[in-house]
């Protein structure tokens, strides 16, 4: 297949190829990431799980649709946006990424993040949090604060599989950083 021109559609080429870790051998399919190539507004998600493989989108199953009903909630639809994941491949079982994977695959995040430039850009949950961040310290001490990212802001939220667990206050708190997102996407 020839190489796209497109340089967001050339890296996902890459990525549709790539088997520099362990879990080429066990994807269905490599989920890449989604949404407007140029959009102000970039999620950050930790890696597919079962729906996301068999899709090949991320946040398609019952953690996706409770991010589309936030994204939504401020206004915006999931084509305004752009959705990626720390790691491309499903973990199997949906165990959390290893670090060696996360390594593996961070070449990808950076130069989507390169193409995209998104103003803000918001970490879902612990793994992107810490990655993007470069920080130990867990997502719940963080949300509630922006960062300055790149040429942006970055803002830490619960991972919608989070929220979903602990319901109530872990629903408010999203829905407060979802202002925050709004907010900042206005200033
Ligand atoms: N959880 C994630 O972190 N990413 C997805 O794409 C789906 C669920």
């Amino acid at each position: 297949m020839a190489t796209p021109t497109d340089p967001l559609a050339a890296l996902a080429a890459r990525a549709h190829d790539c088997r520099a870790c362990g879990l080429a051998a066990t994807r269905t399919n490599v989920v890449f990431g989604v949404g407007d190539p140029r959009a102000p507004l970039m999620f950050v998600g930790e890696g597919p799980g079962e729906q996301e493989d068999l899709q090949g989108e991320p946040f398609v199953g019952r953690a996706g649709r409770l991010l589309t009903t936030l994204i939504e909630g401020i206004g915006l639809t999931r084509e305004d946006v752009y959705i990626a994941n720390v790691v491309k491949c499903r973990p199997p079982g949906n165990r959390n990424p290893a670090p060696d994977e996360i390594a593996a695959c961070a070449p990808f995040l950076e130069e989507q993040l390169d193409l995209v430039e998104p103003r803000v850009v918001v970490t879902l949950g612990n793994f992107a949090t810490k990655l993007l961040l470069d920080t130990k310290v867990g997502i719940t001490k963080l949300r509630g604060q922006t960062f300055p990212y790149r040429d942006g802001v970055l803002i830490p939220v619960l991972h919608p599989s989070a929220v979903l667990r602990n319901g109530g206050a872990a629903l408010a708190q999203a829905r407060a950083d979802f202002v925050t997102i709004k907010r900042t996407l206005a200033a």
